[in-house]
């Protein structure tokens, strides 16, 4: 079919060849445990969006669990660098193809390698830059991706996870937010595009479950940074660190005191996996994030001090419907998932630093 390949592992080696990499960047071999449960029966998840910034740290964290996993990818802002480490590693597929059409000749492409226990939506456009310019795109991978891949759960009896975020929260009246708020979204501003497209998808999960008795979870994730965000991504952290790589001035949009909470990659995945693998979590919304808040200048600071670096700053002016506060309540997660971001924004920001430093 037209625009599907798939990337044929280079290497078909057995277990105890596979040499994984965290989402910390260590290396580690795959424990004794995780062999004996190949023998048995592998657990498998295909994750949407996995050559993306945070699809492709859940691709290593899977196969680090001995899963098989299938990323399905457009590349319409992945890359397939950000795969390439696991490329021959025979419990790894790709598959370059749009989840948001053509979805009978998808399915029996993806059946031909398997039918998946888990199945992770992160595929959409995340950053402002890139759902501005792909807005149809955007909504269109939300509404109809998302259908997809409830209806895959569905016929497959697995279980599903959708990658829902903060925007939907649009610019909050309520401060901090926990899942019960509604939101305060702008239905026709240039953000509506994603946050509606996202705000749709929950209500399409809850409507799957509702229907079907889908086994569906919905996660909404704040801003999360870390190794392979785009240089060029138009979000506030590579923004600031190339900029201050670049000895140039940090753009701060309006009076620079609005706040971000800001979660390293790590965290959330490991957020995200403890909440996929939690029935307690089937049919509800959590908030996975850093309640941590610190204002843009604050955290424009801490970037030219870690680069070593003075601040200098380009003021400009406020973008329309732009969250002047966003920090999650996360006691769902703590209490549903004992789970809690553990890396502080000093620490994720040098790795982040080191990261955006290499040449691309
Ligand atoms: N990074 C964050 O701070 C953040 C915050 C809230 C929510 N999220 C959500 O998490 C998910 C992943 O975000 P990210 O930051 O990794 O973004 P990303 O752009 O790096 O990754 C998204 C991936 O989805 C792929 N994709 C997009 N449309 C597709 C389609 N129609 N078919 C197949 N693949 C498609 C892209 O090529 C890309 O690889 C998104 O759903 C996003 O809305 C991210």
């Amino acid at each position: 079919m037209p625009g599907i390949y798939t990337i044929p592992p280079l290497r078909f080696g057995t277990a105890s060849d596979i040499t994984v990499w965290d989402v910390m960047g260590n290396r580690s071999r795959q424990t004794e445990s995780s062999r004996i449960r190949r023998r048995w029966k592998m657990p498998s998840v295909l994750i949407t969006g996995g050559a993306g910034f945070i699809g492709s740290h859940l691709v290593d964290h899977y196969l680090g669990q001995g899963y098989d996993v299938l990323a399905v990818d457009n590349l319409v802002t992945g890359a397939l660098e950000n795969v390439a480490h696991v490329r021959d590693n025979a419990c790894f597929k790709f598959l370059q193809a749009d989840i948001s059409e053509n979805h009978d000749a998808l399915v029996a492409e993806i059946e031909k390698l398997g039918r998946y226990d888990l199945v992770l939506h992160f595929a959409s456009p995340a950053s402002p830059v890139d759902y501005a310019e792909k807005p149809i795109q955007t909504m269109a991978v939300n509404s109809r991706g998302t259908e997809f891949c409830l209806k895959l759960a569905v016929r497959w009896n697995a279980r599903v996870l959708y990658a829902s975020t903060s925007e939907t929260y649009g610019d909050p009246l309520v401060h901090p937010q926990d899942e019960s708020y509604w939101g305060n979204v702008n239905p026709v501003g240039p953000r509506s595009c994603y946050d509606e497209s996202k705000r749709f998808g929950e209500a399409l999960v809850m409507s799957y479950i509702r229907v079907h008795d889908a086994d569906a979870r919905i996660i909404r994730i704040f801003n999360t940074y870390g190794p392979r965000m785009r240089k060029n991504d138009g979000r506030v952290v590579p923004n600031f660190v190339m900029q201050a790589l670049q000895d140039k001035p940090l753009t701060i949009y309006g009076d620079g005191e609005q706040t971000r909470s800001f979660c390293y990659v790590s965290d959330l995945v490991e957020g995200i996996v403890r909440c996929a693998a939690s029935e307690k979590t089937r049919g509800l919304v959590t908030n996975l994030g850093n309640p941590e808040e610190h204002t843009i200048r604050e955290f424009a600071e801490m970037v030219c001090r870690i680069v070593d670096v003075p601040l200098n700053v380009e003021p400009m002016p406020l973008p329309k419907d732009d969250p002047t506060r966003r920090n999650p309540i996360i006691a769902r997660a703590k209490s549903l998932l004992d789970w809690e971001p553990k890396v502080s924004l000093e620490e994720g920001l040098s790795k982040t630093i080191d990261a955006l430093r290499i040449p691309a």
